[in-house]
């Protein structure tokens, strides 16, 4: 589109102005799409699961190369977190790819803390783009962002239920990265085990409330892929490194006594992988072909929706018994209150007459003592007037004696 006639359709408001000559701002998309090639891309992938499930031969797989990397022995005495860049290209693009493994994971007998090490290797990454993110002089164009993109949880093929210690990681990992769960060696599965396995591997997640990566579908040119492929989730995954002539063609299969099985995979290094920030989008191109070709998805959406909502119910009707019981302990404990109230008050009332009782009787004992004390009183003052009377009648008679000695 010509500069000229963008500046016409610009919005209200904003004035019109009529270019006089090519500035270049039209060629912006081809611009950063060429930075990004001569950059290159960046992609890091962190593969979880337990030693030998097949995430080396995975990854091998995926980039059609041989990684470096030595199968991890079991008797770590704890998880730690190995990481690998390498260079890829294909024509002219670049691939910046970080490979995470986590050697040693579910080989100790106390399983508990195997979560911590990733945890802390997700945040140290988040960290070290924050410091530089924080710097005066951000050199962000040139820095190697090591945030984990996608996280490939390798699930091991039991055909039975999610081992508690994966449940456990991806509900410790699901806020920090974009899980991406992967049934591993799923040739050793039969193909109506792994739909039954699929469909108990989803309604697990739900229940546990593990939340994992939902290709986007909001954008109306994927949406139906990116459905399909969440359909698809948790992905199955045959590995192998091993090329083998099927028809006419040269593809990677394994190779068995009794037949052939075809690695499951669709090499995402080839699909052109967007920018370093959106590059976990680029997985939405990631299908898995099923060797089957008359074997479609079944509706895991669906599963889920469905097994979410059985457990939205329940939790509702959890949440409904509790608050009656909420309500029915209130009410007996009030009852309880009411009653105890109640003899307080009995009891009040009791000591109440008690106290009044008590009281009219020592006023009764005052009354007698006052009149006691009266009546002495009386006594007293009888008895001290006869005492008088008798002293004066004392003192004349002797006067008298006086008066005839005299004489
Ligand atoms: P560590 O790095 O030691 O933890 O192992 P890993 O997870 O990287 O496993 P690796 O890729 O080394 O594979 C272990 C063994 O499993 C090898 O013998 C592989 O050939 C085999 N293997 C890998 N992928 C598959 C698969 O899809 N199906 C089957 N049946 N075997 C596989
Ligand atoms: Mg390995």
């Amino acid at each position: 589109m010509a500069a000229t006639e963008i500046a016409r359709q610009a919005g209200e408001g904003a004035r019109s102005v009529p270019l006089s000559g090519h500035v270049g701002f039209d060629s912006m998309p081809d611009q950063l799409v060429n930075k990004s090639v001569n950059h290159g891309f960046c992609f890091n992938i962190l593969c979880v699961g337990e030693t030998g499930l097949g995430k080396s031969t995975l990854m091998d797989t995926l980039f059609n190369t041989k990684f470096e990397g030595e199968p991890t022995q079991h008797n770590q005495p704890g998880v730690q977190l190995k990481s690998n860049t390498y260079e890829l290209q294909e024509s002219n693009v670049r691939l910046k790819l970080t490979v995470v493994n986590t050697v040693g994971f579910g080989d100790q007998i106390n399983k508990e803390d195997s979560y911590k090490s990733i945890v802390e290797f997700i945040d140290t990454q988040f960290e070290a783009y924050l410091q530089e993110e924080l710097k005066i002089r951000r050199t962000l164009h040139s820095y190697h962002d090591t945030r984990i993109h996608a996280c490939l949880y390798f699930i091991a093929p039991t055909g039975h239920s999610l081992k508690s210690l994966d449940l456990v990681t991806m509900k410790k990992l699901d806020s920090k990265v974009n899980i991406i769960p992967i049934i591993a060696k799923s040739d050793a599965i039969s193909k109506s085990e792994l739909t039954k396995f699929k469909i108990k591997i989803t309604s697990e997640l739900v229940s546990n409330g593990v939340q994992i990566y939902q290709f986007p579908t909001d954008d109306e040119t994927v949406a139906e892929i990116n459905s399909t492929m969440n359909g698809h989730l948790p992905f199955a995954v045959v590995g192998s490194t091993e090329e083998v002539k099927i028809g006419n063609k040269m593809v990677k299969a394994r190779q068995y006594p009794w037949g052939t099985v075809q690695a499951r995979w669709e090499p995402v290094a080839r699909t052109p992988v967007t920018t370093s920030s959106t590059a976990a989008a680029s997985w939405r191109r990631w299908a898995f072909k099923d060797t089957d070709p008359d074997s479609k998805p079944f509706s895991l959406q669906e599963t889920y929706e469905a097994k979410r909502n059985e457990f939205m119910g329940e939790l509702q009707k959890k949440e409904e018994e509790m608050r009656q019981m909420f309500v029915q302990r209130v009410k007996e404990k009030e009852a309880e209150l009411k009653e105890a109230e109640k003899e307080l008050h009995e009891k009040f009332d009791r000591l109440k007459k008690l106290h009044q009782d008590e009281k009219k009787k020592l006023e009764d004992k005052r009354k007698s003592l006052d009149d006691e004390l009266n009546a002495f009183k009386q006594r007293k003052t009888a008895a001290e007037l006869l005492q008088s009377q008798a002293q004066q009648a004392g003192g004349s008679t002797t006067l008298k004696r006086e008066k005839e000695r005299k004489n």
